[in-house]
């Protein structure tokens, strides 16, 4: 059970999760300052803090003795801002004034119960009141935090205007002092997301951040940070991550005292926000996550809170899907698509998804995005037909929509060429021959609405895979004014893409919806509250699928991982693997299937059928059980495996995946995570029984087959205590 107390006297709150502990007070001078995250403490140790301890100089990196809640711009703070304030007269800065504070119990995703703590301040001078923002649960060690501000004049307060918001962070996270700390945060690039880096935290200030209106390609919006001692299953580890999916910053400052302060929000350099009298901004959840069982433990807590806390949907299984992309490309038409689908539904699909190339004049990249009716020459007769046949064939029916872009060859362009993002005297940048829609826009967001809403309701479409092929560019919108209120596009862009997904759910309970950006551009907490699995890359070969799936799983579980067994070769890489090897990397996922089927043999077929029933025997361990990383795949020609435990630990999977094979280097046995020692172990295909002490001490020994990308498929029921 979680708990959030206050203690009067010192002005103390503490907030006690299931196995850990999060304080802080208020200073002399009514600022919110850090007192404590990590082991389970109580309110008497925590109110001795700030008097045994006093870490660092007044004149350290921060500026501060103690880091702030939200670190304040302006005195003598010298650290990266969280909180920067121009008021309407030039004065900058923070003075903090207490207000009071709240602690209520509340409802969160209609089962769990949550604790909330609201701590309120002001300005001292300013009208600007600042509000903090606590959420706990009682099945988790996840706290969630975020900041609201308020211009405290109404309207008809004349004497005091608009003031310019520089920075909103969401929250600060401050970590203890330790002889040293590193860094643990992914990499990446456009089929080649999620690269997990963990090197020594550098001296100074370290900023991972988007400025593409996307969460990005090339960073994502989380950090883990260690004292460099922790490992797979034991250490320290402090994490934090964001739920937003424009740009965004995080900064981790580190001083030669080696304090560590990470502060983080939506935005990122540059751009401000004008806040009117009357008006009030919402920052995104920046959540945070101590954990003393080493990476392991971190990333399994951190999809447990996604499974109980984030996803609309948790509860119903990812069907096995099947989608035309990589069979097709822009080359759809109805004949085609049939017969994909006859395949697919004899392989055991049980959802069909039609991707890019069936609407307008969209039979390349270069035209026809945003006008959203079917291409008459490919569908004549409409979706109705194909809907009806794919639904006929058993499968749920699915479709390929990019709601935020708009093709300048388009009708929708010819039309409304003030839609999209621009600023006067400017180029408009295309990139993949597309421009952005002002999703910022009440009109663009409710034609959007609009037409989706009709799609969905006029069809019986049961899945869309919502796509975003490109960056912001000339973020502008002319009419909205050149004052510093248009940059508050960044936010109301998001906004409003949220709006949309969250009223096309509550409107149409049955739809389910894959997040996508040209593969992983988009994928984040803020998203997944609204989808049930999105797309990690358009790199579909397996070998780099499993570095990929490396880093998306240090924070995102199984069950949003949509992973396709696609060609050989691959249609990105050129690389040859073995269908086996390909389907036992999908399989660690949601399993989907999309390569070209009309060029598959008999063989491929009925071995990919077999894997498809196999992986539905086993999907619940895999989407909703425990993973536990047996090996680093980062480590050249070796081998890689992960196991899976069911909630009620009754069966455990075992992939292993070894690419190449050195006579010197026999792949395994691998030693299993999670086993009971008193229990006794069967391996279902082969019968073989182990003791669950033996599989922890010795491992799992692997039948790999010989030769270069060998992988096996182990599944144990645990059968009795011993
Ligand atoms: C990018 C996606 O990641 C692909 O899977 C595919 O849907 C294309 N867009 C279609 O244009």
């Amino acid at each position: 059970m979680s708990e959030i107390t206050f203690s009067p006297g010192t002005r103390t709150w503490l907030l006690s999760t299931p196995h850990t502990s999060y304080a802080l007070r208020l200073d002399a001078t009514d600022a919110p300052c850090h007192v404590h995250w990590g082991e389970p403490l109580t309110m008497a140790q925590v109110e001795a803090l700030p008097g045994m301890y006093r870490p660092g100089r007044t004149d350290s990196f921060a500026g501060r003795r103690i880091a702030e809640e939200i670190a304040a711009d302006g005195g003598d703070r010298y650290g990266v801002p969280g909180l920067q304030v121009r008021f309407a007269d030039g004065t900058r800065g923070i003075e903090w004034a207490y207000l009071g504070y709240e602690i209520a119990e509340h409802e969160s995703n209609g089962q769990e119960s949550a604790l909330t703590l609201e701590l309120r301040l002001r300005d001292r001078h300013y009208p600007l009141a600042i509000t903090l923002h606590y959420r706990v649960f009682h099945d988790s060690d996840v706290i969630e935090r975020s900041l609201t501000l308020d211009h405290m004049r109404t309207v008809d307060e004349t004497e005091e205007s608009a003031l310019s918001v520089l920075r909103a962070d969401s929250a600060g996270w401050a970590l203890p002092m330790r002889a040293d700390y590193r860094g643990g945060h992914v990499v990446g690039d456009w089929a080649a997301e999620t690269q997990l880096r963990r090197d020594a935290l550098p001296w100074g200030e370290t900023v991972l951040t988007s400025r593409r209106g996307i969460t990005g390609h090339q960073a994502n919006p989380w950090v883990m940070l260690d004292a460099g001692d922790a490992d797979e299953r034991r250490g320290q580890v402090w994490s934090a991550a964001l739920a937003w999916s424009g740009s965004w910053r995080i900064a981790v400052q580190r001083g030669t005292d080696n304090r560590v302060l990470v502060t983080g929000g939506f935005g990122h350099d540059g751009v401000s926000w004008r806040l009117d009298p009357g008006e009030r901004l919402t920052t995104p959840t920046f959540a945070g996550l101590y954990t003393d069982g080493g990476f392991g433990a971190t990333s399994r807590a951190w999809h447990e809170y996604v499974l109980h806390q984030v996803l609309p949907d948790p509860q119903t299984v990812r069907p096995v899907l099947y989608n035309s992309w990589e069979a097709t490309e822009f080359d759809v038409d109805e004949a085609g698509q049939r017969k994909l689908a006859a395949q697919a539904a004899a392989l055991g699909v049980e959802l069909f998804v039609m991707d890019d190339g069936w609407f307008g004049a969209r039979t390349s990249d270069r035209a026809g995005l945003g006008d959203w009716t079917p291409n008459p020459e490919r569908f004549p007769d409409g979706l109705g037909p194909l809907i009806g046949e794919v639904h006929r064939l058993g499968m749920g029916f699915g479709l390929w929509v990019e709601p935020e872009m708009v093709n300048p060859d388009s009708e929708l362009y010819r039309s409304h060429s003030d839609w999209v993002l621009h600023f006067d005297n400017r180029e408009r940048t295309e990139l993949r021959s597309q421009l952005v829609l002002n999703f910022a826009r009440p009109d663009v967001a409710a034609w959007a609405h609009d037409w989706l809403d009709s799609l969905v309701t006029e069809h019986a479409i049961d899945f869309l895979k919502w796509d975003m092929n490109r960056s912001f560019s000339q973020a502008g919108w002319p009419e909205h004014g050149a004052d510093g209120s248009a940059d508050g596009l960044w936010i109301d862009y998001v906004r409003n893409v949220y709006a949309i997904i969250d009223r096309l759910r509550a409107d149409h309970p049955n739809l389910r919806i894959e997040g996508c950006s040209g593969g992983g551009g988009r994928v984040d907490l803020g998203m997944l509250a609204r989808t049930d699995q999105v797309w990690p890359s358009d790199n579909t070969d397996a070998l780099d699928r499993l570095t990929i799936q490396h880093g998306f799983t240090q924070l995102y579980p199984a069950r949003v991982m949509s992973a396709w067994v696609t060609d050989s070769p691959n249609s990105t890489t050129g690389r040859a693997i073995p269908l086996h090897f390909r389907c036992h990397v999908a399989m660690s996922g949601v399993m989907a299937l999309g390569g070209n089927l009309t060029e598959w043999s008999d063989h491929e077929l009925r071995e990919v059928a077999r894997e498809v029933a196999r992986y539905k025997e086993i999907r619940d361990t895999v989407q909703l059980g425990a993973r536990y990383r047996l090996s680093d795949p980062s480590v050249p020609s070796g081998l890689t495996a992960v196991q899976y435990t069911s909630t009620d630990e009754s069966e455990t999977v075992v992939f292993a995946w070894q690419p190449t094979r050195s006579i010197s280097r026999e792949p395994g046995p691998v030693r299993l995570a999670a086993v009971d020692p008193e229990s006794r172990y069967r391996d279902r295909d082969s019968g073989r029984a182990y003791d669950g002490a033996l599989l922890a001490a010795y491992g799992l020994p692997l039948d790999l087959p010989s030769g270069d990308y060998a992988s096996s498929l182990t599944v144990l029921d645990r059968i009795s205590a011993h």
